[in-house]
C-alpha cells in the first residue's frame, strides 16, 4: 500500500481535522482525543461538499452545505441512507502523518 505525507503533527495544535486532496478525492486527517489520527473521505455523498467545513461535535459531522449527517469514526450517515464515507489507511512517522493512496475497502 502507497503512503503520502499530508501534515506534521504540529499542523494539528489548533485544529482537530484537515482535508486534503488525494488523487482527486477529498480526505480528512483527524485527531482523536486520545492523540491517535484516523482519516476518512469527506466529500459529502450528497453533492461532495467537504464536511471538515461543516460543524463537527466528537466525531459527528453536519454537512455544510444541507445538513447530512455522519459518523466520521465509522463513516456512516445517520440521516440519509447514502453509502458509507471510506476510510483510509494513516501511518506516523515521527513527526509526520501519511495517508494511503487508495481507501482501505
Ligand atoms: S452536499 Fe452534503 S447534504 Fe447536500
Amino acid at each position: 500500500m502507497d503512503f503520502v505525507k499530508v501534515a506534521t503533527v504540529k499542523d494539528f495544535t489548533h485544529k482537530s481535522i484537515i482535508s486534503f486532496s488525494i488523487l482527486g478525492k477529498k480526505v480528512g486527517v483527524l485527531k482523536r482525543d486520545d492523540g491517535s489520527f484516523h482519516a476518512i473521505e469527506v466529500g459529502c455523498k450528497h453533492q461532495s461538499a467537504d464536511l471538515s467545513k461543516g460543524e463537527i461535535i466528537g466525531m459527528i459531522a453536519t454537512c455544510p452545505r444541507h445538513q447530512w449527517q455522519y459518523d466520521l469514526e465509522t463513516g456512516k450517515c445517520l440521516t440519509n441512507s447514502s453509502p458509507d464515507l471510506r476510510k483510509y489507511a494513516v501511518r506516523r512517522e515521527g513527526e509526520n502523518i501519511l495517508v494511503s493512496l487508495l481507501p482501505l475497502s
